[in-house]
């Protein structure tokens, strides 16, 4: 943890936290909005976090853990800074999902659901992405799109994200 610069004994991560549930202070209808803001600064969303939010904003701590656990944007566990989702739809499954798969477990040396040790990459199988055409797919940081996937081609994708 890095400590707050102006001296207060608290580290920066938790005091921006705190903002942001400061927004929302003893308003549980604002849960999902200080979880969603709350991941995106720390990346995750941790027991101490999820306490914090509770205290906070006047839920139990079983209510914010429903939540986390219920959408499966919110994460448990730390995620890489590139989010590789790989499809598994029909279409995908069809053209070569396992293999793409593959690929990505050789290349990184590790399995979907995991992020690699350095924390750059996280791997997720995901359903329909909408890119049908270009079955097999995957998209990076829910924006990439690669499609027509060939397993020769992902070291070359992954290099881009160095
Ligand atoms: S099935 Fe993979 S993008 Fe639709």
């Amino acid at each position: 943890m890095v400590a707050c610069s102006c001296g207060c004994g608290e580290d920066e991560l938790t005091k921006q936290l705190e903002k942001i549930i400061d927004e929302y202070r003893g308003q549980p209808s604002g849960l999902i909005q200080v979880l969603t803001k709350a991941q995106n600064l720390i990346g995750y969303l941790p027991l101490w976090v999820q306490t914090r939010i509770a205290k906070g904003l006047g839920v139990s701590l079983q209510e914010v853990y429903g939540v986390v656990t219920f959408y499966a944007f919110f994460s448990l566990i730390p995620r890489g800074r590139h989010k590789i989702a790989v499809c598994a739809g029909t279409a995908c499954y069809v053209k070569g999902t396992k293999k793409v798969l593959k690929a990505l477990k050789d290349t990184l040396g590790i399995k979907e659901g995991q992020t690699t040790p350095d924390s750059r990459f996280t791997v997720e199988v995901v359903r329909c992405i909408g890119a049908c055409g270009l079955a097999p797919a995957m998209i990076i940081d829910g924006k990439d799109v690669h499609g027509r996937l060939e397993p020769e081609q992902i070291p070359e994708i992954l290099e881009q994200y160095a």
